[in-house]
């Protein structure tokens, strides 16, 4: 690999809840490429949003270190754009006015920055809702907005949380394709939380498996089928099953013991 654009080196986070330490992430290392797309899957609480906010920068409390360019983590850059599991607009700002403040810090001209802002409204279907505000939009309609907002300064590396979570099937797979194909024009280097091992199978280079408490790897397995990648294929059901098996199987599994039905009417059992 070339010199990564990315490098979590050692990291640890440990949160204080109620005077007591609790240890977010241990040890994770991972070196993401200039244009690579990793995907990080793992259950809920696991560490996946913490890692985010660590590369992001908002917070620079942890062990070991996180490199960009060779250089510290230290604070949030602009090279570093995020979509948050939440989407959190501005409730008193338009559409277009939440995703304009992606541009903050780009010197655009007004026409620029008025044409790109549209772009990206286009880009996500809501054209018609420019002018709206967040109260009249639906949960997905606010997300594609967020989505808009993380990708309308062209960010370098671009870390998204949960970005489709919100959206109806067919809506997340139009993003999902629109996500690769301003990859395909821009080498945007992307990680992406998800839930869905399928998305994560369908865009990424390479998925890094969490396990929970606290949150470790668990696998990294790179997904080497050609773009545009068939969800009926065979290898990408193979994949999914592979992903699936090391998400639900614990490596420490306590077998359950098996239910006494010897004494117990049958009737009381199907009820
Ligand atoms: N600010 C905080 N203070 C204390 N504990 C926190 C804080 N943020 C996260 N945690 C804890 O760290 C752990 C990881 O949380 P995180 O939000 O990173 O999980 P996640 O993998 O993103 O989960 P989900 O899939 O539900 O979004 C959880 O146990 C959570 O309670
Ligand atoms: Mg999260």
């Amino acid at each position: 690999m070339n010199a990564p654009i990315v490098s979590f080196n050692h990291v640890g986070k440990t949160f204080e809840v109620d005077g007591a330490a609790l240890e977010a992430i241990r040890d994770f290392n991972v070196q993401i490429a200039e244009g690579e797309f990793v995907a990080i899957v793992g259950s809920s609480g696991c560490g996946k949003s913490t890692l985010l906010r660590l590369l992001v920068g908002l917070d620079t409390d942890f062990h070991g270190t996180i490199e960009v360019d060779g250089k510290p983590v230290t604070g949030v850059g602009s090279e570093r754009g995020i979509v948050f599991q939440e989407h959190r607009l501005f409730p008193w700002l338009s559409v277009e006015d939440n995703i304009g403040l992606g541009l903050v810090n780009e010197a655009l001209s007004p026409v620029e920055r008025r044409q790109r802002v549209a772009a990206f409204i286009e880009l996500v279907g809501l054209t018609d809702f420019a002018r709206a505000l967040p109260h009249q939009l639906s949960g997905g309609m606010a997300q594609r907005v967020a989505i808009a907002r993380g990708l309308v300064a062209s960010p370098r590396i671009l870390l998204l949380d949960e970005p489709f979570g919100a959206l109806d099937a067919l809506t997340r797979q139009h993003m999902q394709d629109e996500l690769l194909a301003i990859r395909a024009r821009a080498k945007i280097t992307t990680v992406l939380v998800t839930h869905d091992v399928e998305e994560a199978i369908f865009l990424a280079d390479r998925v890094v498996v969490l396990e929970p408490r606290p949150g470790r790897i668990k696998q990294v397995v790179n997904v080497d089928l050609p773009h545009p990648r068939q969800r009926a294929s065979f290898a990408f059901h193979q994949l999914r099953e592979e992903l699936l098996h090391e998400l639900t199987h614990a490596d420490h599994y306590t077998p359950v013991a098996p239910i006494q039905v010897r004494d117990v009417p049958l009737a009381f059992i199907a009820v």
